[in-house]
């Protein structure tokens, strides 16, 4: 491995960093139960730092019933027995440390788990009640929920309140078993700042945060009218004051915020990334644009515009464990692009979708930024359309089994080909499809035309070259359906779209493509160029 960049090892490592997402009950499993754990994970340390990614997010590893894959938290200082312990965990943060590797956690602010002390002592009758949003209901005998607002799960039809059976109504905007907390009370943004100082104390360098955008309602909870302004759960002025003080508690720490921030609106988006709030947010614009090379470029001018008069880096997202997976994505030709699509049956062309996603991945590790890599995702993984029977997604039951859910993106991951279970471990959670070991990291790791051998590579340059990661982008002219642009010290991107080939820049030196270059040297239509020169 080269030496490591200046912008990696000091400073605001975040603005340029490479951070790979780790749902660890899908990445490895070193007890053999079927389920990742802590311990799979520091046993493949090695394989994340040859990667060589500069951070780890961790999808919630906290003691949880699982209704929501662990989005339904019981305890925030506990890690669930499924995936080991506290000490455990500490030893994993500082073992990557070691490596170069730093760990972000994720927290759930909007809502706890129902089996949450506070949840349980509330539903006993006490003050905690407080904590949450009890109401009675609507209608003669109170019968009716308290207001209309629809679940966030897309598809569901189902309401986001539960009765109680005294009678009374309590707010959940995912499942019931995830109850919305009253961000109104002190409490609740006192614990939650305990909850930071926390993991901030055992060495965590950055925090996710779940649906940051959802913590704070209008006290009246009305209901929801179309285009109303302010929103009553969506984007509230208050959440503001609520992240500057997370924000004076993590820079006690040198710590860093990821907001998880789904709004149509860059404006208001970017408001989140004022200097006294959060540092970066997932830019899901960018992962939801089709395959185009207009849209794209489109998608990239905004999204860089959108940050700079606030002086935050952009991030650049391709796949997480909500959507569907990239190559999967790319390859429905049909639909036309849709990241919400998870249909069934929806023809697809891997081949086509592997080849964009190659291009895809040198395209968004050479955008200014930060650049979030979901597991799998350098093993070139599709979605996997699972049995119904084995699905265990809640958004799969709260549409009524006609969404299949993302547990498709969520396939434990292949790690050795001749390996029972492809290596992950014992026998797992989700099956894995039967041609799984292909995709194999052992099958992957000497091939420098794999998908693994392409994203070591492309790191590996990145990490060397400054140039790469923050900084100034600028157009260079280019053919119809062609992306190309500068980077500083000289660094190019060209991106073909088209269906005719494309010339590459006279007296520039090849660095990397994503694929091989036809016979008269030229760049082949879903194929991307890194160049000097
Ligand atoms: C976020 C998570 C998702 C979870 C939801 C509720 O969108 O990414 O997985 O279901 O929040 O916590």
């Amino acid at each position: 491995m080269g030496q490591p960049s200046p912008a990696r090892t000091q400073g605001e490592w975040w603005r340029a960093a490479v951070i790979y997402q780790v749902y660890v009950r899908s990445f490895a499993d070193g007890d053999g139960d079927g389920t990742g754990d802590l311990a799979g994970v520091r046993a493949r340390l090695p394989y994340l730092a040859e990667l060589g990614v500069d951070a780890l997010w961790f999808n919630p590893w906290y003691l949880s019933p699982m209704a929501d894959g662990g989005y339904d938290v019981a305890d925030y200082r506990a890690i669930d027995p499924a995936f080991g312990t506290l000490a455990e965990a500490e030893k994993l943060i500082a073992e990557a440390r070691e490596l170069g590797i730093r760990t972000l956690v994720d927290i759930v602010p909007n809502h706890v788990s129902d089996q949450h002390p506070w949840f349980q002592a509330a539903l006993a009758g006490g003050p905690e009640r407080e904590l949450f949003h009890f109401r009675p209901g609507r209608g003669a005998h109170g019968e009716l929920p308290p207001n209309d607002w629809p679940s966030q799960f897309a598809g569901s039809a189902e309401p986001v309140w539960t009765r109680m059976p005294d009678g009374d109504w309590y707010l959940h905007l995912f499942t019931p078993e995830q109850p919305d907390l009253n961000w109104a009370h002190p409490a609740v943004r006192q614990e939650h700042e305990d909850v930071l100082r926390f993991w901030f104390d055992r060495g965590v360098a950055g925090v996710r945060i779940d649906s940051a955008a959802l913590l704070a309602k209008d006290p009246d909870l009305p209901d929801f009218v179309e285009g109303r302004d302010p929103h009553p759960y969506v984007d509230r002025d208050e959440l503001h004051d609520i992240y500057r003080s997370w924000r004076a508690v993590a820079d006690a720490y040198d710590g860093i915020f990821v907001g998880e921030v789904w709004l149509p609106d860059t404006e208001r988006f970017a408001r989140y990334l004022r200097p006294d709030e959060l540092h970066t947010a997932f830019n899901f614009s960018f992962l939801s644009c089709p395959w185009d090379a207009g849209r794209l470029r489109t998608s990239i001018d905004e999204t860089l515009a959108e940050h700079a008069p606030v002086g935050a880096p952009a991030t650049w997202v391709l796949c997480n464990h909500d959507v569907t997976r990239t190559v999967t994505r790319y390859g429905r030709t049909d639909t036309g692009f849709d990241f919400t699509t998870k249909a069934f049956g929806t023809p697809t062309d891997l081949s086509l979708g592997t080849r964009r996603a190659r291009a895809a991945a040198l395209l968004s590790l050479a955008l200014p930024g930060s650049v979030y890599l979901y597991q799998g995702e350098e093993l070139g993984l599709p979605e996997v359309e699972l049995p119904p029977g084995s699905i265990q997604d809640p958004m799969h039951f709260r549409s009524g089994g006609t969404d299949p859910g993302r547990d498709g993106c969520r396939v434990p991951l292949p790690w050795a080909a001749e390996a029972p279970h492809a290596g992950f471990g014992g026998e797992p959670w989700l099956p894995q499809p039967a041609d799984w070991p292909a995709y194999a990291a052992d099958r992957q790791a000497d091939d420098p035309d794999s998908m693994l051998g392409l994203y070591r590579e492309a790191l590996r340059i990145r990490r060397t070259e400054p140039g790469f990661g923050d900084g100034p982008l600028g157009w260079l002219p280019a053919p119809d359906g062609v992306l190309a642009f500068a980077r500083p010290d000289g660094l190019r991107c060209v991106v073909n779209l088209s269906g005719i080939p494309a010339e590459l820049p006279e007296h520039s030196r090849l660095l990397l493509t994503s694929g091989p270059l036809d016979a008269e040297g030229r760049l082949p239509q879903d194929t991307a160029a890194w160049l000097r020169g």
